[in-house]
């Protein structure tokens, strides 16, 4: 049996999370630390102590200041990149600045992110362009979906391939420096959808070469939610148009992206407070712990689920802190059920989690973060087999 790892003594007290609920989903919606929520509110207080002094008067430096800390942590060009509120704005944005065309194809796989799914598909449809997605095995290893994805491109008529880093529903972490190095060799930009690599693994964004990255700091960085990092290769910039036009579209990237009217900037301003709680419980630290705590979780809840240890995904990268277990056939096979079936769960068990379908299937997404504990797992992994069977009557 796998050892779980060293508990970080502490942790957990730097977060507000009910001790009454094991929360086993960090993944969808994050939890952000108590000195992050203080530091916001702070912003806040300022704020309205005095609204036209705080938006009128060096907003724009405090702005940039955060932009080039948080890129320079992941490895981003701090005047190439542009703080966005999330993933999702990310998306659209590039899609909207693209220009896809009639007759073009936007390529994604189908381990992608729904939403980012409907935001392609809408792009397309309004381009008259075709939405393609190409299948990748679960256990396909780096070079097998590299492989699929490279035959897949279509040069000439390929306008976008879209690409998880680590995916969401499967927790699979994909080799987007190859996949973009083979999507270059035909012209073909590549977006990266970062939305959970930030925080949980080592990212140096210019060294994988994508045209776009998008990341959210409000996952795993211990961000305020909000907070996002787009970042655009250089030939890129000059064509990159916001979603809203504001004060600032004249002065161009990344200003026009980042000022978007009278919204609330404090999220931004306070994300490098989270930062500052990584590093203090130490970033290498961190993602050992919650990536051995994942692993382990994924084992015994895989084990009283009656999986055998073929039947539990790789996530393919040693940092990944989500892993996934299969449900039993024929249970949550449709996102309406996997849904129904998650917020059941959460409340006879008192356990937060993702469950999701992806091909046919059902599977339970476990999220390690400092504040678990293995106790969590166990715990669930006594329940869910009876829990399971009660639904199946
Ligand atoms: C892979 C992936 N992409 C995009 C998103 C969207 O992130 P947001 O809702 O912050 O825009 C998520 C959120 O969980 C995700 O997992």
């Amino acid at each position: 049996m796998r050892e779980p790892p060293p508990a970080i003594p502490g942790a957990r007290l730097l977060f507000s999370l009910d001790p009454a609920v094991s929360y086993l989903n960090h993944g969808s919606f994050g939890a952000v630390p108590i000195s992050v929520q203080r530091t916001q509110q702070r912003l806040r207080d300022e704020a309205e102590s005095n609204p036209m002094k705080f938006f009128a008067q060096g907003l724009e430096d405090r702005v940039t200041h955060t932009r080039r800390h948080l890129a320079g942590f992941l490895g981003a060009d701090p005047d190439g990149s542009a703080l966005v509120g999330n993933v999702t704005t990310g998306v659209s944005l590039v899609l909207q600045s693209l220009r896809i065309g009639a007759g073009d194809e936007v390529l994604m796989t189908d381990h992608g992110y729904g939403a980012v799914a409907l935001a392609v598909r809408r792009q397309c449809r309004r381009a008259g362009a075709t939405a393609r997605t190409v299948a990748v095995p679960l256990t396909a290893t780096h070079a097998e979906v590299a492989a699929r994805i490279r035959s897949a491109l279509r040069p000439g008529r390929t306008k976008l391939l879209v690409i998880d880093q680590l995916t969401s529903p499967t927790a699979k972490a994909f080799p987007v420096r190859d996949v973009a190095a083979a999507a270059r060799e035909h012209d073909i930009p590549v977006l990266v959808d970062a939305a959970h690599a930030p925080g949980m693994l080592p990212v140096d964004v210019s060294a994988i070469g994508a045209d776009f990255w998008v990341g959210n700091l409000h996952k795993w960085a211990f961000a305020p939610r909000g907070t996002g990092l787009l970042a655009v290769a250089p030939p890129w910039r000059r064509r990159i148009d916001p979603l809203i036009v504001s004060w600032d579209q004249e002065k161009g990237f990344p200003h026009s992206v980042e000022f978007q009217g009278t919204l609330d900037p404090t999220a931004w301003l306070s994300a490098p407070a989270g930062l500052f709680v990584l590093r203090t419980l130490g970033v290498d630290q961190v993602r050992a712990h919650n990536a051995a705590l994942a692993a382990f979780g994924q084992q015994i809840i895989g084990e009283a689920l009656g999986c055998a240890p073929d039947d539990l995904p790789d996530p393919g990268d040693p940092h990944v802190s989500m892993r996934v277990v299969p449900l039993p056939a024929g249970l949550a096979t449709t996102p309406p059920e996997a849904h129904g079936l998650r917020d059941h769960l959460a409340d006879q068990l008192s356990v937060e989690t993702a469950i999701n379908a992806w091909g046919g299937r059902g599977y339970l997404r476990l999220s390690a973060q400092v504040y678990n504990r293995p106790d969590d797992y166990l715990r669930l992994a006594e329940h869910l087999p009876a829990f399971l069977r009660s639904l199946q009557r």
